[in-house]
């Protein structure tokens, strides 16, 4: 069977960024309200920006926060309070508006050395996380796909480390040269859900030939995603779908 048609991958469409962010805010919602602890990977980019500063004005007070433990499915090699750093926007529009015990924030330490720290993050999801088939298994993993198709930090220009056989590796952007520490697909796809969230009609192409598995698709490292024993749900607004008609009429 074609993964891309998976009864576990679902499709769904808004029409404007605002709208993805509180249809996502409402699902993570109805996810954080279970008694138990859930283990949730933030990621940088643009829409997430819009779903962190949707969830501090809706639910800052509706979502039990001492029961969500923060992570990172990637960070930029800098300082945390670097303007390019992923924790810096996730405290400037989330978890400084947020009742959540500072505890419950694991995030990746950019301005270490890149390789020490992905070790060392690894033994903090092997800690922290529940492990299903031997490795971590988070409640949910939020994703972007970049214009080029690569996720977390994960570059088609590397197509080697989605196998990296170890929880997190040091990408490198293929332009700026920069290092990020990134989780590796045998932690995306031990997720229990995976969120891509994707807007703008710049990620139509490759939204439309990751669907329907069309092109280089598999070159884009966003197209592994594949939840062994999990869900994954792509959240698009109707510019990022137009290519995947009828879906995205
Ligand atoms: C990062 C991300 C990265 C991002 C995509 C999409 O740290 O940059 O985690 O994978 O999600 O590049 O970013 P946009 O939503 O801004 O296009």
């Amino acid at each position: 069977m074609d993964y891309l048609h998976h009864e576990s991958t679902h499709w769904k469409v808004f029409g404007t960024p605002q709208g993805i962010a509180d249809g996502f805010s409402h699902d993570f919602k109805t996810l954080a309200s279970g008694p138990n602890p859930v283990h949730i990977a933030l990621s940088g980019g643009s829409t997430p920006k819009l779903v962190f500063d949707t969830l501090a004005e809706k639910y800052a007070d509706t979502i039990p926060w001492e029961t969500v433990r923060l992570y990172w499915g990637d960070e930029r090699a800098v300082p945390p309070d670097d303007p390019e750093s992923n924790y810096r926007m996730a405290k400037e529009h989330l978890l400084s508006k947020i009742p959540i015990p500072e505890a419950n924030i694991f995030r990746i330490r950019g301005e270490e050395d890149p390789h020490v720290e992905a070790k060392r993050y690894a033994d903090v999801l092997d800690a922290e996380l529940p492990r299903e088939m031997g490795a971590p298994r988070f409640d949910l993993i939020i994703l972007g796909m970049g214009e080029d198709g690569h996720t977390a930090s994960l570059f088609p220009t590397e197509g080697g480390l989605w196998e990296f056989p170890r929880n997190c590796t040091v990408g490198t952007h293929p332009e700026t040269g920069q290092k990020r520490i990134t989780i590796t697909g045998r932690v995306i796809d031990n997720a229990k859900q995976v969120a891509f969230l994707v807007t703008g009609a710049a990620k139509a192409e490759k939204v439309a030939q990751i669907h329907y598995g069309t092109g280089n698709y598999r070159s884009y490292p966003a197209s592994l995603v594949s939840p062994v024993n999990g869900e994954l749900t792509w959240y698009l607004d109707t510019d990022a779908a137009k290519g995947i008609s009828p879906i995205g009429a």
